[in-house]
């Protein structure tokens, strides 16, 4: 295995200057905020632009553990707590007990039968959602400046490969049948991220790397965390639909519904969060789309998650075939961005052949146009880049960093 360190992949960083990519559709998009609060599950808001807002009632509590240097000890308290049911465990400052015990609550319009529907949802559709949050939002994140900045200059930018695929990891775990049950653990996912969020608020502003590059101040405004989200969910559904998957409407609420949830344990308030996948879409146009952007610090991190396949044996995944599949899902604009080469073979087959693929597997065409070893090689395609980028990465370990990154 080549041994390519964050460093010289940033060294290497081509044509790209450090400050040369930072879209201006950025501050543009994001100041002209006029997405419609009655949209929202809220259904009203104040109106107030998401890119000001960040968490008010997580923030501060963090930012004293940390100046008060007790971090290492809450994190081990909270290593064993680690079931939506579980009692907080004893010893933790009283704050910070006050304010989890406040954001475990499910919001009030969690709905279980939706959330049901969405287990039923992940059960049938599992396969494409893991691929898709490996391939389409894990690379997306890669071109989503503000994130891959963060990422990078952040504690665990020291360690990306791993760190890369832990927001698609929990686009994953979101899916698993106990998620949001007593039993499961998606609530104690969510809140344990909150703080880390929070942690990451307050430590990056002071890393002279990240303020140099970064387009913000403070970083993962409510704004940014969406624009995450629908790297992830709304453009999860959306593939699902450009592949003409079948999904029943109550599937597809209950997708949309769990994503609601989680969107207000990470501590987003109910006026941002989308009521439908309509008004899904046309968050994303707005706030997603237009701050799409290279950096440096995302080809890098794009560089990583290529050099994926080469590190394990996964038999037919190889980088051409992993970069010509994020060039046909996300396009040729971003495998640009990512200096992705075009891949002729493997381009024109998957232009041609991947959807008759779905119909045939999906049973909706009964005959496929291509060869049976191409049918193969997609089928193969589909589960190994699902084990590839989700299902081998232990159950997420989440601790609040005390630092940023220290390269
Ligand atoms: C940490 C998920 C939005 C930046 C994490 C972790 C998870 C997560 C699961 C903990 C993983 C770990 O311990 O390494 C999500 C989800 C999001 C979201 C589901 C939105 C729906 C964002 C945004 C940014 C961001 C918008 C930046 C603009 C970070 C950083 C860390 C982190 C820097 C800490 C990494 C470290 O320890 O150094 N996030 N995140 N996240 N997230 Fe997010």
């Amino acid at each position: 295995m080549k041994d390519v360190s964050r460093r010289t992949i940033l060294a290497s960083g081509g044509a790209l200057g450090a400050f040369a990519m930072m879209s201006p559709a950025y501050a543009r998009a994001m100041t002209d905020w006029n997405w419609p609060a009655s949209r929202s599950v809220a259904g009203a808001g104040t109106g107030i632009d998401p890119l000001q807002v960040w968490d008010p009632k997580a923030d501060p509590v963090v930012a004293s553990l940390l100046e008060d240097g007790v971090v290492p000890e809450v994190n081990e308290l909270l290593r064993e707590w680690t079931r939506n049911d579980q009692p907080l465990p004893d010893g933790l400052p009283s704050e910070l007990k006050d304010f989890m015990e406040e954001a475990r609550q499910l919001p009030s319009w969690a709905d279980e039968d939706k959330l049901a529907a969405a287990v039923d949802f992940n059960e049938k559709r599992g396969l494409y959602t893991g691929v898709l949050y490996g391939m389409a939002s894990g690379m997306m994140a890669t071109v989503i400046p503000q994130e891959a900045l963060a990422v990078y200059y952040s504690k665990g930018g020291s360690d990306m490969k791993p760190r890369i695929s832990k927001t698609a990891k929990l686009g994953y775990d979101i899916g698993t049948t106990n998620a949001y049950q007593p039993d499961g653990e998606m609530i104690v996912t969510a809140v344990k991220t909150r703080l880390v969020h929070a942690a990451v608020r307050h430590l990056l502003p002071q890393s002279q790397h990240w303020s140099e590059v970064a387009p913000e101040e403070i970083p993962i405004s409510q704004a940014d965390v969406m624009v995450t989200w629908h790297s992830l969910a709304t453009t999860v559904m959306q593939k699902i639909r450009e592949w003409e998957i079948p999904v029943e409407d109550a599937e597809s609420e209950g997708y949309l519904h769990v994503w609601q949830v989680t969107a207000s344990m990470l501590g987003v308030d109910d006026e941002y969060i989308p009521a439908s996948w309509d008004a899904a879409d046309e968050q994303a146009e707005q706030v997603l789309d237009p701050i799409l952007a290279p950096t440096r610090e995302g080809v890098a991190l794009a560089e990583l998650l290529l050099q994926l396949p080469e590190e394990v044996d996964r038999g037919i995944l190889s980088r051409p075939l992993i970069g010509a599949f994020t060039r046909y899902v996300l396009g040729d604009q971003i495998a640009e961005w990512l200096e992705i080469p075009e891949e002729p073979f493997w381009d024109s087959a998957l232009n041609t052949f991947w959807e008759p693929f779905i119909a045939v597997r999906e049973g909706v065409l009964d005959r496929f146009p291509g060869s049976s070893t191409l049918y193969w090689q997609f089928d193969e395609l589909l589960r190994q880049a699902m084990l590839l980028f989700l299902s081998e990465a232990e159950p997420i370990s989440i601790e609040i960093p005390t630092h940023n990154n220290p390269d």
